[in-house]
């Protein structure tokens, strides 16, 4: 459920009507719902209310220190993968004893700023990493926790790209080689092992690999307590998918239940989970202007939204719903939903039955609270958008748009 919504034929947010931001802020923007932020984040973290657990959310889905704020305030922590993001968790107050750093790149320097920020655990993706993290923690004296990130082998049956658990993806270590490694980190003088770690991909529509990934890990962290490894700490990463169009992904408590049932087998372990799109998902849009429509050998509704601003359609060939924000009787027309980005690949909509439109009017695309503007850039030299967070009948502008002198900020000409 979200608090998008229509009132008299236009869409509101909350108590807040589209157009009223429109022209406080211009387009094209994304638009956020803190009530609708706020119940998805509930209703994923109370449905492991009963066993011990911290909701670290993915900040790369949608990184706003205000939305970060918002789930900080609501007892979650963070799942990180940058120094970025790093401080963007700390600026929105998140408790590093709340933070976990996931990534197979980490740089020095990276591990550094995180080790002394007493973050609550480093997920390891490999020996490499480990050794590295030894002689940050050793030159500060300080003691890193660690998890290794664990890759299962399952399919999660997603798009290609984010599919993260299969073992020709680049994530995580390989099964096999886990317990030799485990074995080198409790040995290391400055390595706590605190837990495993293990997320398999991004949009997952049932609950079994889930729960194929997880009695692996199970089975794993038994296997680790017989060579005398106690592990503190249970990551199973995020994943949980969101109705785009017609998918009909697990409910929470069925997604709680299934990790619930499994983990039953490791007393004493908390489990840590980093969910992202499932929260925000369905809780933002981008709402958009037409700027022309053409007709030839197709149908072109041209916005003023882009690749560059959303980037799920080009990237994956995602679908997003595009819904007219002031409802009229004129009809639809299949039609191709593009921007002004010089790119064929630069479409939100393709081949799809759209609102008869005309220039002028507002378009919302649905569903693109999650890895929307957090994927965003500045590609044909736009300046990014604004992000506009509605709580009830207000709004606020929680990231301004960029101006042209953004957009050239750290430039220079050499002599
Ligand atoms: C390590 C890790 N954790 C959590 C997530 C969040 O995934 P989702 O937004 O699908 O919940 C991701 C995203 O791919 C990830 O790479």
């Amino acid at each position: 459920m979200n608090h998008f919504e229509y009132r008299e034929q236009t869409m509101h947010c909350e108590g807040v009507p589209l157009p009223l931001i429109a022209a406080a802020v211009g387009t094209p923007f994304y638009a956020y719902s803190a009530a609708t932020l706020t119940r998805h984040f509930q209703a994923i973290d109370q449905a492991f209310n009963d066993i011990p657990h911290v909701t670290c959310f993915a900040a790369k889905s949608c990184s706003n220190i205000a939305i970060l704020n918002l789930f900080g305030h609501l007892g979650g922590g963070a799942d990180i993968v940058s120094g970025g993001e790093l401080f963007r968790a700390l600026s929105a107050g998140i408790d590093p004893k709340k933070i976990v750093y996931s990534g197979v790149g980490k740089s020095p320097e990276e591990l550094r700023y995180a080790l002394k920020s007493g973050i609550l655990m480093f997920n390891v993706e490999s020996l490499q990493e480990l050794a590295t993290l030894q002689q940050v923690a050793a030159a500060l004296d300080l003691v890193a926790p660690v998890a290794l990130r664990i890759n299962p082998d399952v399919d999660p049956k997603t798009h290609a790209y984010i599919s993260t658990g299969l073992a020709k993806n680049k994530f995580g270590l390989p099964l096999e080689q886990a317990a030799a490694i485990y074995a080198e980190a409790q040995a290391m003088s400055h390595i706590e092992v605190m837990g495993v770690s293990c997320h398999i991909g991004s949009q997952l529509t049932t609950v079994a690999p889930f729960v194929e990934s997880i009695n692996k890990v199970i089975a794993f962290v038994k296997r680790l307590a017989t060579d005398g490894i106690t592990i503190k700490y249970l990551d199973m990463g995020g994943g949980l998918g969101i109705c785009y169009d017609q998918e009909e992904p697990p409910l929470p408590a069925e997604y709680a239940a299934a990790l619930k049932k499994a983990l039953a087998g490791v007393p004493g372990c908390t489990l840590i989970i980093e969910p992202g799109r499932v929260i925000v998902g369905n809780a933002g849009i981008l709402v958009t202007k037409v700027l022309y429509t053409k007709s030839g050998a197709k149908q072109f509704i041209i916005v003023d939204a882009g690749m560059n601003d959303l980037a799920r359609p080009s990237l994956y060939g995602a679908y997003h719903g595009i819904q007219a924000v002031v409802q009229s009787d004129r009809g639809e027309v299949v039609a191709d939903l593009v921007g002004p980005i010089c790119e064929t690949g630069d479409f939100l909509a393709k081949e799809r039955a759209l609102p008869v439109s005309e220039t002028g009017d507002l378009l919302a695309v649905m569903s693109a609270g999650a890895y929307g503007f957090s994927m965003s850039s500045n590609y044909n030299s736009r300046p990014r958008v604004p992000e506009v967070l509605v709580r009830g009948d207000e709004f606020f502008v929680i990231r301004k748009r960029e101006t042209f002198a953004d957009l050239i900020h750290g430039e220079s000409i050499p002599e």
